[in-house]
């Protein structure tokens, strides 16, 4: 069974926000106050996530994604992935974390069935990654990198935001890594949402720019990568790792969108950046047959827009944070 949509674009990928909560506070994804939380019996419980993931494999949907917020900061996420990996069909199962609760968990999670994981991390240097997010401990983050590898939850890709002043200066250190590890390093355009305070024009680095850093460590060939998300990747000559580039803003990846998003309160977002939501929890709560189920998620793939005109003057104030869609 293929799932496509109304631009020929075979959706396979659903990536799930299991809570909208954070221990960290990213000053780009955050305002210093933090966001008002979803309240407690709004979030899907992880059976009804199950279940929406079991109509979803059986359209076509072969890889899932856990989101947060932070999820590991949600109790018993291996529970959660060992029923997903066992429904029929599911053939990846990553999840994207801020590493900070890793350690703990790399081992359990892989036991689970979970396949790789992807990091956050924006900085290197510990006072500054403190001063990020607002309080992290990078040692943390490393030690939950490391276990993730000695477990095979790899490869770990590292997401770092570069933003200007802030940690534009470790572009190189970060790319530099993929000289000696395996690790995907890739770079995402900083994007107006979110970070009300801290987003300035100014601030935005475009991954031409980050790319040219980049380049002055060596020459970068392209990888051949499955076309199926919104990374371009490259390699410098012999290097075990790979860098990768996300332009939302500057290179357009729509056409190859392969996605749609469940937040934790249970609502299909086909776009990261419309704010087209189908809500699926009257349907989960009301005894709502599958075939019902089956009739929403088509009907999001149905609305699921061509592509997204942000810019990088978008209007910040109509955009929920990341952190309640899931990245
Ligand atoms: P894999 O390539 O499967 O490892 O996953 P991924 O890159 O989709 O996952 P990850 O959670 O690490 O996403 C990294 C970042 O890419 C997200 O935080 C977003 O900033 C960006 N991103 C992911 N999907 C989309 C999308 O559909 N649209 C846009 N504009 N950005 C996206
Ligand atoms: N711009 C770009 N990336 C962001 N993320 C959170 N907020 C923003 C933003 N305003 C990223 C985090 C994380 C991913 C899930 O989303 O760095 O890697
Ligand atoms: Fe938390 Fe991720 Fe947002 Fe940082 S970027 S505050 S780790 S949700």
């Amino acid at each position: 069974m293929e799932l496509r949509d109304n631009f020929h674009r075979v959706i396979d990928y659903m990536r799930i926000s299991i809570t909208d909560r954070c221990n960290l506070r990213c000053i780009y994804c955050m305002p210093s106050g933090g966001v008002r939380p979803i309240e407690h019996r709004e979030i899907l419980s992880y059976e009804e996530i199950a279940r929406v993931v079991k109509v979803a494999a059986a359209l076509g949907v072969r890889k899932v994604r856990i989101t947060g917020g932070e999820p590991l900061a949600r109790k018993n996420v291996s529970f959660l992935v060992s029923s997903l990996k066992g429904i029929p069909g599911i053939e990846d199962m990553s999840l994207t974390t801020n590493g900070i609760l890793l350690e703990k968990y790399a081992r359990e999670l892989s036991g689970a069935g979970l396949d790789r994981v992807n990091v956050s991390l924006d900085s290197l240097r510990p006072q500054r990654y403190r001063e990020i997010t607002r309080g992290g401990e990078i040692g943390f983050v490393m030690r939950g990198i490391e276990a993730a590898e000695d477990v095979g939850l790899t490869p770990v890709k590292m997401n770092m935001v570069p933003i200007r002043g802030m940690n534009d200066g470790e572009i190189e250190e970060f790319a530099r890594m993929t000289l000696s590890t395996p690790r995907h390093v890739r770079f995402i355009e900083f994007m107006p949402i979110g970070a009300r305070e801290l987003w300035s024009d100014d601030r935005y680095i475009s991954s031409d720019e980050t790319r040219a850093v980049v380049e002055k460590i060596g020459a970068l060939s392209p990888v051949r990568a499955r076309k199926n998300g919104p990374a371009k990747y490259f390699r410098f000559a012999g290097a075990p790792g790979v860098v990768g580039f996300i332009s939302a803003l500057t290179h357009h990846f729509c056409a190859d969108c392969n996605r749609l998003r469940l937040t934790a309160d249970g609502k299909l977002r086909p776009c990261l950046f419309s704010e087209t939501e189908i809500d699926l929890k009257p349907a989960l709560r009301n005894s709502r047959s599958d075939a019902e189920l089956e009739r929403l998620l088509r009907l999001s793939i149905d609305v699921k827009p061509e592509g997204h005109n942000i810019s990088r003057r978008a209007d910040l104030e109509s955009l929920k944070t990341m952190s309640k869609i899931g990245g």
